[in-house]
């Protein structure tokens, strides 16, 4: 094995209370703080060799990536490269266990694999707080990848982001949740998260008030997990949401992200829950529904998802690891 070669596994996250804006779009510093769970099994593994090559390449699920989508993964090689004082070319060899930029946060787990990996390719010991800077500035939901379980990315003060990174609230065995993912769509969305969170901010009279409750809403989603109460982060975590898409919404033009099949799903699990069903609902920048449950409500999800005719195809996930490093000098 080259020596200057690793590879890493990392999870994505779903978040409970979400990150929709940045206070600084060139390091990916938000406006406000989220809570987040890391998923198993929705993994990207990702080898990093330093060295090969006369540019920086990306092949993603077998397909070489164009300048654009080399663009996030470059700017964390070039941190990694600046304090390793490295200017070798990087070979990246990506590969998702699930559908890329479908409101999955394939990025997430992407750009946290990508971190951990060139990090230790280029022979770097650093921090999970250190790595999670990193990856923030390749995208942004990335550094909450970077620690398993429950993850708070506090929004942080610093001009330069030091202090905007994931940390840890609660390891992964704290709660045993279940979350099905409803696949409704596995194309890639129409305007992405970037370019989406610019537009909200420029033109979306409602994002304020959306960044206004989050304060409100990291304190409520903490007192629910530290209590393992589902009807709390219910409540939580599907107003925070929908506030989100209501700012989404709000912007001109309208960012439509909730298809009229996400719809059916969320008024299925809302009303499933009136029923007893332990379970609630969360959608990010994409078509997709992740619907929360506890482990004995999990078969009746599935039953009720396969019920609406309007799903493609469920993704079954549970509390996930910290990335873990499966080769390496
Ligand atoms: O990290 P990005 O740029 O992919 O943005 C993620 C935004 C949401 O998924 C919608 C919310 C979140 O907190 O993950």
């Amino acid at each position: 094995m080259n020596s200057r070669q690793a590879t890493v596994r990392a999870c994505a996250n779903i978040a409970l209370v979400k990150y929709w804006g940045k206070r600084d779009a060139r390091l990916n510093l938000p406006l406000a703080g989220s809570i987040s769970l890391t998923l198993d099994p929705l993994i990207t593994t990702t080898t990093v060799c330093f060295g090969d090559g006369e540019h920086d390449r990306l092949v993603l699920d077998g397909a070489v990536a164009g300048p654009a989508g080399l663009d996030k993964a470059r700017r964390v090689l070039d941190l990694i490269r600046e304090r390793a004082g490295l200017r070798a070319p990087a070979r990246i060899e990506s590969q998702n266990a699930f559908p890329t930029a479908a409101g999955l946060a394939s990025s997430a787990s992407g750009l946290a694999a990508l971190t951990v990996a060139a990090a230790r390719a280029a022979g770097l010991e650093l921090s999970p707080a250190e790595l999670s800077v990193i990856a923030r500035q390749g995208s942004g939901s990335a550094c909450r990848s970077l620690f398993g379980g429950f993850v708070e990315w506090d929004a942080g003060r610093a001009a330069d982001g030091s202090d905007s990174h994931g940390r840890p609230l609660h390891p992964v065995d704290h709660w045993d949740l279940r979350v099905v993912v409803a696949v409704i769509s596995s194309r890639r969305k129409a305007v992405g998260s970037t370019r989406g969170m610019t537009d909200t901010r420029r033109t979306s009279p409602y994002l304020d008030a959306f960044v206004a409750s989050v304060g409100e809403d990291l304190p409520a989603a903490r007192r629910a997990i530290d209590a393992r109460s589902l009807a709390e982060l219910a409540r939580v975590a599907e107003r925070n949401c929908l506030r989100m898409h209501a700012a989404m919404l709000a912007a001109d033009p309208p960012l439509v992200y909730l298809q009229p099949q996400s719809w059916q799903v969320i008024d299925a699990v809302r009303r499933a829950r009136d029923e007893g069903i332990a379970a609630f609902f969360t959608a990010d920048a994409g078509p997709n529904v992740k619907v929360f449950c506890l482990p004995e409500a999990q078969p009746r999800v599935l039953q009720l998802l396969e019920g609406l005719g309007v799903v493609e195809r469920v993704i079954t996930a549970r509390p996930g690891p910290a990335p873990v490093v499966l080769e390496g000098p």
